[in-house]
């Protein structure tokens, strides 16, 4: 039997990836820099059939519209071509991340994709080719093969072969804690993938982004070297800030957060002016990530939900890369 089953676990980014140099081949403008966490993943059972002329997409149990498994098929087209096997699959997917709340689930869905549907093909590929191929399908999903603390080094060449993430440190290396707040959902108006290109085209700031993202990548890295929570909060703060200030520059301008957001970074600040160690994060959405060390996770997510616009607050730890199930 060509099947396979496999988990991936979402990451939240500390440095941000933001902007594309090739949008085919999903190469990035940065390196980025992330945390696997442990809560959210999605699973993926893929099984290739002589018997099907195309693929056959089910997402949490229903078989999803033709939008997605346009996408999705696009993806399966990849491993194809590099499995030299034209055969099509019935790819099962299950998430366990609060996708309508505007939680990120690409990125554990297409490294759990390129998990299972590789092993299917019985392609046995290391971690860095599934790196590489989970990242044309959602850049960030490169990152999602590995657990832990992840660089995806954007390389330079123009085939994206040496565009791939690696770990920097593993999970239990260094034990943080990650405060998912969901706020009342709201529908999302720009997606992270059309927000980049927007910013990367017309944003007068984002020359201001590439200028500087390197030095906080190697301030974020020399802070998990030495495990210095506050250098690594301040970095991560300020490089989401940047990220988010590009939008305002774009043509037209756009911007994710909400008077929401605003309230759960005025509750963070709040914090720190009590002598909590806690540094929020924002992706392309109005929600946020709260990052604190685990002797204060549970004043700040008390704190959190106390926030009125605060549906829920999810802690996260650090978390483990790929792994197989069995059949
Ligand atoms: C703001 O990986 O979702 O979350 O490559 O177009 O699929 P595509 O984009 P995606 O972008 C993530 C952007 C971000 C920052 C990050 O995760 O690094």
């Amino acid at each position: 039997m060509m099947e396979a089953t496999a988990r991936a676990y979402t990451n939240i980014a500390l440095i941000k990836y933001w902007g594309k140099r090739d949008e085919q081949l999903f190469l990035p403008m940065n390196s980025s820099l992330s945390i696997t966490l442990d809560q959210f993943y999605t699973t993926t059972s893929v099984q290739f059939c002589t018997c099907l002329s195309a693929d056959i997409f089910i997402l949490n149990g229903q078989l999803a519209s033709e939008q997605e498994t346009v996408k999705i098929s696009r993806f399966m087209s990849l491993l194809r071509d590099l499995s030299g096997k034209k055969l099509y699959a019935v790819i099962d997917s299950t998430n366990k991340v609060p996708t309508a709340a505007g939680f990120a689930s690409s990125a554990s869905g297409y490294a759990a994709l390129a998990a299972a549907g590789t092993k299917a093909l019985g392609m046995d590929s290391d971690d860095q080719t599934l790196s590489k191929i989970a990242r044309q399908g959602s850049g960030s999903a490169c990152r999602s093969i590995y657990g832990g603390y992840v660089e995806w080094q954007k390389g330079d060449k123009e085939d994206g072969t040496d565009s791939y993430a690696h770990q920097i440190l593993e999970a239990q290396d260094w034990n943080l804690s990650i405060l998912s707040v969901l706020l009342v959902p709201e529908p999302k108006e720009v997606l992270s993938r059309e927000g980049m290109k927007r910013t990367v085209e017309t944003s007068p700031f984002y020359a201001g982004w590439l200028d500087t993202v390197e030095v906080d990548l190697n301030t974020a890295k020399s802070a998990l070297q030495q495990r210095d929570f506050e250098m690594l909060g301040n970095v991560l703060e300020g490089n989401a800030l940047k990220m988010h200030a590009t939008t305002l520059g774009a043509n037209p301008p756009f911007m994710y957060w909400t008077s929401a957001t605003l309230d759960v970074m005025q509750q963070v600040k709040e914090l720190r002016a009590t002598g909590i160690q806690a540094y929020f994060t924002i992706d392309a959405g109005p929600n946020v990530k709260v990052l604190c060390q685990p002797k204060d996770e549970q004043i700040v997510q008390e704190k959190l939900k106390d926030i009125p616009a605060v549906q829920d607050v999810y802690l996260c730890h650090p978390g483990p890369g790929i792994t197989y199930l069995p059949q």
